[in-house]
């Protein structure tokens, strides 16, 4: 039986501690899914599209990463895509309560489909999106938390604001 996982988030922006999680997702599981989450935030720093491409961007060499989007139920995601497996990254005891009741929300949803909690390298694991973005926005430097390509388009998105 080949595992399919899919690893759901909002990716706004994707952080290295994204992206370990997707790269262990990858040696362990024989196909994995980034899953955008549509409508995760009313309003997004990065849209949908933008994160699409960056999340294709940093995962061209590995052919068994795939983007793609959803929206509504994740369990109804994974029916329509035939995947197994949820991955979900667990950073510290305060993750867990709310994964927890997801994870045995999405048994009791769809009982043949398993969470998988995956821990970051520890200098991953203080990082958020949220934390980034704020981080960013107040003129802290970000580099090592995020791929290029995002720190990249954070500073153009500054840029732009300025003029
Ligand atoms: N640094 C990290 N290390 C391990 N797992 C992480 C890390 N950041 C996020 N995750 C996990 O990735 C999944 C998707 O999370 P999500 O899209 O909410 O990212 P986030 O960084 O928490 O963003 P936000 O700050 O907007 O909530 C969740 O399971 C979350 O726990
Ligand atoms: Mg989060």
């Amino acid at each position: 039986m080949s595992t399919l996982a899919v690893y759901p988030g909002s990716f706004d922006p994707l952080t290295n501690g994204h992206v370990d999680i997707i790269e262990r997702g990858a040696r362990l599981f024989d196909r994995i899914i980034v899953a955008i989450l549509v409508n995760a935030e009313k309003s997004p720093m990065f849209t949908m599209d933008e994160r699409v491409e960056i999340a294709r961007a940093v995962f061209k060499d590995h052919p068994n990463v795939e983007v793609d989007t959803f929206d509504g139920l994740l369990v109804n995601y994974m029916q329509r895509r035939k995947a197994n497996v949820i991955v979900r990254g667990l950073r510290a005891v305060s993750d867990f309560e709310y994964e927890m009741q997801m994870a045995l929300m999405n048994r009791e949803l769809a009982s043949t489909v398993e969470t998988v909690f995956m821990m970051p390298a520890a200098q991953y694991s203080f990082i958020s999106s949220r934390l980034i973005k704020e981080v960013f926005s107040l003129g802290g430097k970000v580099h090592g938390l995020v791929p290029e390509l995002v720190e990249k388009k954070l500073k153009e998105r500054v840029r732009s604001a300025r003029t």
